[in-house]
C-alpha cells in the first residue's frame, strides 16, 4: 500500500514536471546555424527578388539541415512576413520578421523547427517547436552589382551565423 502510494506520487510528480517543462525548458540546442545565404535583386521591376539559405538545427534530438527560399516582385515590398513558409524539409519553416527586410544585405530571418523530444511526454505530447531569429548584415555578405541594376549578395562559403533560439512550445 505504502509502495503503491509512493509510486502514484512518483507518477504524478513526473507528469507534473513534464507538463511544466513543456513551456519553460529547452533541451541542449541554443541556436540554429545559418549558412549559404544568397539574395538576388533583378534589374527589371517585373522580375522577383529571391532569397535562399541553409539552416541547421544541431540539437542531438534532431540534428537536421535544410534549405529555405522565397521570392517576391521587386519594388513591391511584398517580401514574406507574417505566416511562416515551408522549407524543403517540411519540419522547418521561415519568414522575415515584421518590417524585417531593408535590402538584400540587411534583413532579419525567423526560422521555426518541429521535432520529437521523448522527454516531453508520450506521443502526441512529444512534439516540440523551437523558434530562432537572427539579423543578417552587410558585413556577413559579399555583394556584387551590375550596371543593369541587378545585384547579388552571398555569404562567403565559410560564413556561419548563429540564430539564437528565443522560444519553445510543446506542441504545434
Ligand atoms: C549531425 O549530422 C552531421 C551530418 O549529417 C554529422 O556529421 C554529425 O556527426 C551529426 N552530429 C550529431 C551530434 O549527431
Ligand atoms: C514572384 O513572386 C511571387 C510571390 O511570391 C510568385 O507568386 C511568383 O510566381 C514569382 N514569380 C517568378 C517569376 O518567380
Ligand atoms: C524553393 O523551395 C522549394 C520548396 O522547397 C523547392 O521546390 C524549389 O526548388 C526551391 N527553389 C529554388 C530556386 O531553390
Ligand atoms: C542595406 O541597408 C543597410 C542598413 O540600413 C545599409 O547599411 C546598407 O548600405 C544597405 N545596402 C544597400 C546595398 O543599399
Ligand atoms: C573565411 O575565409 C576567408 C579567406 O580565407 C578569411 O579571410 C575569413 O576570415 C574567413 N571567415 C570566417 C568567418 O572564418
Amino acid at each position: 500500500m505504502l509502495f503503491s502510494t509512493a509510486l502514484r506520487c512518483g507518477m504524478a510528480l513526473l507528469l507534473h514536471s513534464a507538463a511544466s517543462r513543456a513551456v519553460t525548458e529547452r533541451f541542449t540546442g541554443a541556436y540554429y546555424e545559418v549558412t549559404n545565404v544568397h539574395t538576388h535583386s533583378p534589374s527589371s521591376q517585373s522580375d522577383n527578388v529571391t532569397i535562399e539559405f541553409t539552416v541547421r538545427d544541431s540539437d542531438p534530438l534532431t540534428n537536421s539541415t535544410t534549405t529555405c527560399n522565397g521570392s517576391w516582385p521587386l519594388g513591391s515590398n511584398a517580401y514574406p512576413t507574417g505566416g511562416y513558409l515551408p522549407c524543403a524539409d517540411l519540419s522547418f519553416a521561415w519568414v522575415f520578421a515584421d518590417n524585417g527586410f531593408t535590402n538584400i544585405s540587411s534583413f532579419t530571418l525567423q526560422v521555426e523547427h518541429s521535432f520529437k523530444d521523448p522527454s516531453m511526454g508520450p506521443p502526441p505530447y512529444d512534439q516540440v517547436t523551437t523558434f530562432a531569429h537572427t539579423d543578417i548584415k552587410p558585413s556577413n555578405m559579399d555583394c556584387v552589382g551590375a550596371a543593369s541594376g541587378q545585384a547579388d549578395c552571398k555569404f562567403p562559403s565559410n560564413e556561419t551565423v548563429e540564430a539564437p533560439i528565443w522560444a519553445t512550445i510543446a506542441k504545434r
